[in-house]
């Protein structure tokens, strides 16, 4: 089945756990997802271990009915393709060189040629074609984020696990880089699972949310079926409405923390 499928799952760290016994989904293909949840409610946890970079204790976790828990980590690797919150610090390489070096190593196979030119497209598509001959390590913050980006979506993975994509980007950026996000995964047909603090983007901009609190799904749907007051006042301790703007758009305000 073309979908992820998140079943049991429980992982952590040195055995003890801080996922337990998680299921999720099915998160369709073409589908942006935005991960929703508080600080350490163990989102980049699952991300890490759906990326195989944390074991998961037990559970399944089911991609086009293929078990990522028991695949191989080179399987893996050529299955779901992470960007981390923490960006490894930049090595000495243009922007270009280092989404061409991850278009080669993630689509193998593919001509040279067509490598090139969908490097130089997503690189355009994201807005920095004028970084493209730019040092990483001589980037600011949020272009720094916009070429790791650029990097994890030339590669086309099946699945798409970005850790808050746009902590370091301004307004402009946030809007837009969603924009791509939800373009190329239709376009390429990507499950893309991405961490979100702006729960306003969320519902702008996701297909699905799943909300997460103290390691375990609050709540998962539709973003305007997650986000509520309700949940907002249990998971995030704050009084808030969700109200329509005169444009029809669903957006959070939050009217104080909640009483204990
Ligand atoms: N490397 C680690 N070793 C031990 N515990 C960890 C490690 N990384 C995270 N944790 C713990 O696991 C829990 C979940 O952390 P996680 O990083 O998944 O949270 P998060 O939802 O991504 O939070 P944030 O929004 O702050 O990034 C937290 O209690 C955290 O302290
Ligand atoms: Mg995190």
């Amino acid at each position: 089945m073309a979908q992820l499928h998140i079943r049991g799952l429980t992982a952590g760290y040195g055995g003890r756990p801080v996922l337990q016994g998680l299921s999720a989904g099915p998160l369709a293909e073409s589908a942006v997802t935005a991960l929703l949840g508080p600080n350490g409610s163990g989102k980049s946890t699952l991300l890490k271990t759906l990326a195989g970079l944390n074991p998961a204790l037990r559970g399944e976790l089911l991609l086009d009915g293929e078990d990522l828990a028991r695949a191989a980590p080179s399987r893996r690797a050529e299955r779901a393709m992470y960007m981390p919150q923490m960006l490894p610090k930049g090595v000495h390489m243009t922007v270009f060189e280092s989404v061409l070096v991850a278009a080669r190593s993630g689509r193998r196979g593919a001509a040279g040629q067509d490598l090139m030119r969908d490097a130089m497209a997503v690189i355009a598509d994201l807005g920095i074609a004028t970084l493209a001959s730019r040092y990483l390590d001589e980037l600011s913050g949020g272009q720094k984020q916009l070429a790791s980006l650029a990097q994890a979506l030339v590669r086309r993975p099946r699945l798409l696990l970005l850790d808050e994509p746009l902590s370091a980007l301004d307004l402009n950026y946030q809007f837009h880089v969603m924009d791509v996000l939800r373009r190329q995964t239709r376009q390429h047909r990507l499950i893309t699972l991405v961490v979100l603090h702006d729960l306003n983007i969320a519902l702008r901009h996701a297909d699905h949310a799943l909300l997460l609190h103290g390691g375990m799904i609050e709540a998962e749907g539709l973003p305007g079926e997650v986000v509520t007051p309700a949940t907002l006042r249990r998971v995030y301790r704050v009084r808030a409405r969700v109200e329509r703007c005169p444009q029809g758009q669903a957006q959070v305000h939050v009217d104080g923390l909640a009483g204990a």
